[in-house]
């Protein structure tokens, strides 16, 4: 399928978290060439659920999560949080960004606390939770560490639990178990999914690996390249709680596979350009 996707919320009358009205943005390139970066996004994401966003290098993904935390205008079209036009940063969301940006003089334990401390949670408190995701991301005993004592997939955790710890109801996540070994991101998918669970918070996910979107998701985005587009939506039935063993061996699951493993552009980005 070709052009705008979307993604109608169950009942009409429920507001989407997130709604893209022909969403489009413009960049310069560096020979002052202007090109589309995403073209045309026409989506809704329902509150509450999990919706990946999957495709191939520069096709805009991180573009189009940046706009949502309204770090980036939109160049054309429009997009609407809760009903409301995103028209200044969005201190709704938590956002875990693609590139670690841990401060390097404050611990790993001053990173993560360093919302709670902007929100003026009291230093127990503060102590409290941050320990909590401390424990949760695998970090235990490394809290007075400072980033540059870490390892690259460490310094991921310790991000990933900055964005976890003030518990926002929206997580914007950007390839966050990337840098993972397959052990622990399986594990922090699983911590993932069952705190999603919990508190039904809404979810974008932006993933590069298949297998991974089908795990988590509701609900699958496919993102094409040149320009940067929606090319498809793909809605996962699977029942949940989900185990990445089992659910392999679930023809559905063989079949939604398939049918997104062919829609996804596999050229390499060298291709592109030649
Ligand atoms: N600030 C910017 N100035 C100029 N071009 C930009 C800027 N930000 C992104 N781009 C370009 O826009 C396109 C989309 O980039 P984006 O980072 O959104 O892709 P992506 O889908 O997240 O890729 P990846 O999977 O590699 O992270 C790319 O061609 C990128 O070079
Ligand atoms: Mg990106």
């Amino acid at each position: 399928m070709t052009g705008p996707s979307t993604v109608q919320a169950s009942e009409p009358d429920v507001v989407p978290e997130f709604a893209y009205r022909r969403v489009t943005r413009r960049f310069r390139s560096e020979a002052d060439q202007e090109f589309v970066a995403l073209n045309d996004v026409d989506l809704e994401i329902e509150s509450g659920s999990f919706v990946c966003f999957i495709g191939p290098s520069g096709c805009g993904k991180t573009t189009l999560l940046n706009m949502s935390a309204g770090l980036l205008p939109a160049s054309g079209g429009s997009i609407h949080f809760r009903g409301e036009k995103l028209k200044k940063v969005n201190t709704s969301v938590g956002f875990i960004t693609q590139h670690d940006n841990l401060l390097p003089w404050r611990t790993v334990e001053k990173n993560i606390g360093i919302a709670l401390e902007i929100q003026k949670v009291p230093r127990k408190e503060r102590r409290r939770r941050v320990a909590e995701v401390i424990d949760l991301v695998g970090l235990t005993g490394f809290a007075q560490r400072f980033p540059s004592q870490l390892s690259g997939g460490m310094q991921k955790r310790a991000s990933l639990a900055r964005g976890l710890v003030y518990e926002p109801s929206t997580l914007l996540m950007d390839e966050p178990f990337g840098a993972l070994d397959a052990q622990l991101r399986l594990n922090m998918q699983n911590e993932l999914l069952r705190i999603w669970e919990r508190d039904r918070k809404t979810i974008i996910f932006v993933t590069h690996d298949l297998d991974e979107a089908i795990l988590l998701a509701d609900r699958i985005v496919v993102f094409g390249t040149r320009p940067g587009r929606v090319v498809h939506v793909e809605d996962v039935p699977l029942a949940r709680p989900r185990d990445l063993a089992e659910l392999r061996l679930d023809p559905a699951y063989g079949e939604i596979w398939e049918r997104l493993w062919k829609l996804l552009d596999h050229s390499s980005p060298a291709e592109e350009k030649s």
